[in-house]
């Protein structure tokens, strides 16, 4: 049997009575609201609440012209001022175990080119120019050279850093966005810059020497420590160059031990933040956004991230300026480290 009502919602004369009432109930109050309005609504009142309409009006209009106005500003500034304001980022690494050979070796990096975008030639060159005002004497690179896939614009990049120079000479490694991985390693060959992909090299001053080990990218290869394991444990000072700084997470507590300084780039420092405060699209962990970071209370190991020079997506930058990194490695009685 087919059911319109349930049971107990089957209207009864009570409950038809009752709602008569109701009815009547609601229409006595709005005979008396009505009421009301005649008796208390003259001409100056609505004058006024017309007036008070219009001015929040002007208070919304003149409000969405300022914040387009502001828009507009903050937008040319993050296309034309920021964009192109290379920040040299100096950073001091003090450690007990670097061999006094190498106290105050200047090591410059650079990452995150994006060879492809609007006017990146011109900033190629300036990056070159003022690496190289550094005086370096190791010169790292950190990939994402280019921004497209054409070989014009790769052979373009790597004609503008064969100009890099430095006693210990420049290496580098791949980024995610260089996608012609073989046409990208010849090319930093041809440039004289020595491509690390799961590779260590030592680098020797007198009779001394550290470990320059370089990854192979985090999302676009193969990472792995295995190849280089065994120089690790048996260099005084190890630097490892990786695109990606969330490789860091993956270490062993004996790479922790081990490595000293690992210098990243692929942040991009955020490049469109909120006032440098937070930046809504991140592609690394949270931690590893810029800067120099510690990320184990109980390693020595040390993170630096580099905002890059280039942009990738819109060629902006708002509170995340392209860098240059410029560290100096420190003999010290105590380890620490210091920015500035
Ligand atoms: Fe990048």
């Amino acid at each position: 049997m087919v059911r319109v009502f349930s049971q107990q919602n089957i209207p009864t004369p009570e409950s038809i009575e009752k709602s008569k009432e109701k009815q009547k109930f609601r229409l006595l109050k709005f005979l008396k609201f009505f009421r009301f309005l005649k008796q208390h609504w003259n001409f100056q009142q609505l004058k006024k609440r017309w007036y008070k309409i219009k001015t929040s009006r002007r208070a919304f209009i003149s409000t969405v012209a300022g914040g387009s106005f502001l828009g507009g500003i903050a937008f040319h500034y993050a296309l034309f001022v920021e964009s192109r304001w290379i920040q040299i980022k100096k950073y001091t690494i003090s450690a007990t175990n670097l061999p006094p050979c190498f106290d105050g070796t200047k090591i410059v990096f650079i990452t995150d080119s994006h060879h492809g975008s609007r006017r990146s030639y011109n900033l190629l060159e300036k990056t070159v120019r003022l690496a190289q005002q550094q005086s370096p004497d190791l010169i790292v690179l950190g990939g994402d050279y280019c921004n497209n896939h054409e070989e014009e614009t790769i052979q373009q990049c790597f004609t503008a850093f064969q100009h890099l120079s430095a006693p210990l000479g420049v290496y580098g490694v791949l980024g995610n966005h260089d996608y012609k991985r073989t046409q990208t390693l010849n090319a930093m060959r041809d440039a004289g810059i020595r491509p690390l992909v799961n590779e260590a090299f030592w680098l020797i001053r007198n009779d001394s020497r550290i470990l320059l080990g370089g990854l192979d990218d985090d999302w676009a290869g193969t990472p792995s420590f295995a190849p280089i394991q065994q120089h690790i444990l048996v260099s005084p000072f190890t630097i490892i160059l990786t695109h990606n700084p969330d490789v860091t997470e993956n270490l062993t507590e004996e790479g922790k031990k081990r490595i000293d300084l690992i210098l990243a780039g692929h942040s991009h420092g955020g490049q469109v933040t909120l006032f440098g405060l937070y930046a809504p699209v991140s592609v690394v962990k949270k931690k590893y956004l810029t800067g120099l970071v510690k990320p184990f209370d109980n390693a020595k190991i040390r993170v630096i991230i580099s905002n890059g020079i280039g942009t990738s997506g819109p060629p902006l930058r708002f509170f995340a300026p392209p860098q240059i990194v410029v560290v100096t490695l420190k003999k010290n009685l105590m380890s620490e480290y210091t920015a500035f």
